[in-house]
């Protein structure tokens, strides 16, 4: 199967310039176009498996880098350009169990402070129904076994050095929460 890129079309968002965007939106083409060329190159691999087993292994364990930043990326960009609000079904449940929704996003904004590149990720535990925060390295250090990702948050510096320094990732955070598509978090979880 070969996948194609997602587009993304955005209003001006306070905090978040077109340029930006345009970069990120760039690099995101290239977890597509590397996850076909991966898949591609895995397929030619196979035929002589024995000859190109070590390729084989290192191809297969750089899938889920690309996929997964395939896939994340579309999960973040899908809930951009928004007005900031945040309610819903999805929403009151969250709120209910942190006591509100800004204690919620008081969370996911010290997570997102962490050092290091990758995500904060809301993720839905569809056997037991529960959500949580959790943090994810690169694309795929730290995924949990059988939840849906909900809502992505990407900390790599690449989303946001174009309009903020390193030590202003807080107002990077910021900026995407206040242009959040919530709509779109909404309909993963309803979905
Ligand atoms: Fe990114």
């Amino acid at each position: 199967m070969t996948y194609t890129e997602q587009s993304f079309t955005f209003p001006e968002m306070t905090g978040l310039s077109q340029k930006q965007i345009e970069a990120h939106l760039k690099l995101y083409a290239g977890y597509v176009k590397n996850v076909n060329t991966l898949a591609a190159k895995v397929d030619e691999y196979k035929k002589d498996s024995e000859i190109n087993a070590i390729a084989l292994s290192e191809l297969t364990r750089r899938y889920a880098f690309e996929w997964n930043g395939m896939r994340l990326h579309e999960t973040y960009f899908a809930a951009l350009g928004g007005d900031g609000a945040i309610t819903g079904p999805l929403a009151d449940t969250i709120a209910s169990y942190y006591g509100n929704i800004e204690l919620w996003k008081n969370e996911v904004k010290a997570m997102a402070m962490m050092r290091g590149i990758g995500w904060v990720l809301l993720v839905l535990d569809r056997a037991t129904n529960t959500m949580k925060n959790i943090w994810v390295s690169d694309h795929e250090v730290g995924h949990l076994a059988g939840c849906d990702v909900l809502f992505a948050l990407d900390v790599w510096e690449h989303a946001y050095l174009l309009d903020y320094l390193p030590a202003q990732r807080a107002d990077y955070v910021a900026a995407v929460f206040a242009n959040l598509k919530w709509s779109a978090v909404e309909e993963r979880y309803t979905k």
